[in-house]
């Protein structure tokens, strides 16, 4: 609520399964009015069924972000709070594997599409009292994972941006915070499987056989890792980033986040390669 007692205007990005859902559901819990982003009509006829306002968003499409940034700013009167960026799916492959287009595709959903939306919307966010912009990454943003290039990529490439984007916004009413989960149950394998699966000539690889151990990885979403968390983690973090009047520039999320953070920092590089390669083995 803001001092006067108005609801308060949120996006979410990829609000159709996951940490998106539910962190869209518990921003709707708790008072805020979610506007929430979906791709297929069954995905937006559910959320706005659920309470939300629902907009049609792809990333990889510069048209339909400029859509949204319409509409989010005429929804909202141009005075938004929170901006949620979440949408993002991940490509599995080796590097030496994947080709130019598909890297080109991991960008343009999981950067380009995030910054075309966040540029956009900085003037609403910049309105009041001061505004919030939340980016979803990775543990993988963190270290990089064998088999993971691309999305390590992507993920290495948002931490930059938005670090340079708080730096950039240090005087201004809206802060910034990077969110760092580790395995989170949620469709993220299903759909990084699919993505493989396109694109991905993996019978002609020299990784054949890694492939076969990942991808059966992958497809035994059902039965998580014990270190996998519940999406409820991620949206605790959501909601101090949120609500607190010092949000953290990065808020971790599961041990295997705390852990290969404190590595990352204290080990030295050989040292950390050695235990990347080990954890990719046991994929
Ligand atoms: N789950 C994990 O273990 C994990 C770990 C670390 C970080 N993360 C991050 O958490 C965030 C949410 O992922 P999740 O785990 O909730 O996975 P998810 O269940 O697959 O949800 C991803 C969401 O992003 C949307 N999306 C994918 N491609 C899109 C595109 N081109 N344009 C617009 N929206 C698109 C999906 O929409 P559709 O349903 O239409 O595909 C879906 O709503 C991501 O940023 C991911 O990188 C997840």
């Amino acid at each position: 609520m803001t001092a006067m007692g108005q609801q308060r205007w949120v996006v979410v990005t990829g609000a159709s399964s996951g940490i998106g859902r539910e962190i869209s559901l518990s921003l709707y819990q708790h008072n805020y009015r979610v506007i929430a982003t979906a791709r297929s009509d069954e995905d937006l006829a559910q959320l706005q069924r659920l309470g939300l306002t629902s907009c049609r968003l792809e990333l990889a499409d510069a048209a339909s972000v400029s859509q949204v940034i319409e509409q989010v700013t005429t929804l909202c009167g141009n005075d938004l709070y929170a901006l949620i960026n979440n949408a993002a799916y991940g490509q599995p492959g080796a590097v030496e594997d994947i080709r130019r287009d598909t890297l080109e595709q991991q960008f343009a959903v999981n950067l380009f599409g995030t910054h075309q939306l966040t540029v956009g919307l900085l003037p609403a966010l910049k309105q009041g009292q001061g505004g919030r912009l939340v980016n979803i990454s990775s543990v993988l943003g963190l270290v990089a994972f064998p088999w993971q290039g691309a999305y390590n990529a992507s993920k290495f490439a948002l931490e930059g941006l938005t670090d340079t984007l708080r730096l950039e916004l240090h005087n201004s009413p809206v802060k910034v915070s990077l969110i760092e989960p580790g395995p989170i149950r949620s469709q993220f394998r299903h759909n990084a499987l699919g993505a493989f699966e396109k694109d991905i000539a993996w019978q002609d690889s020299r990784h054949a056989e890694d492939y076969r151990r990942i991808t059966s990885y992958y497809a035994a979403t059902e039965h998580p890792t014990p270190f996998t968390g519940s999406p409820a983690l991620v949206v605790k973090r959501v909601l101090h980033a949120l609500h607190s009047t010092r949000p953290q520039p990065r808020y971790y999320v599961t041990l295997p986040t705390y852990v290969l953070a404190t590595c990352r920092r204290l080990l030295p590089w050989r040292w950390l390669d050695r235990l990347l390669v080990k954890l990719g083995a046991m994929r």
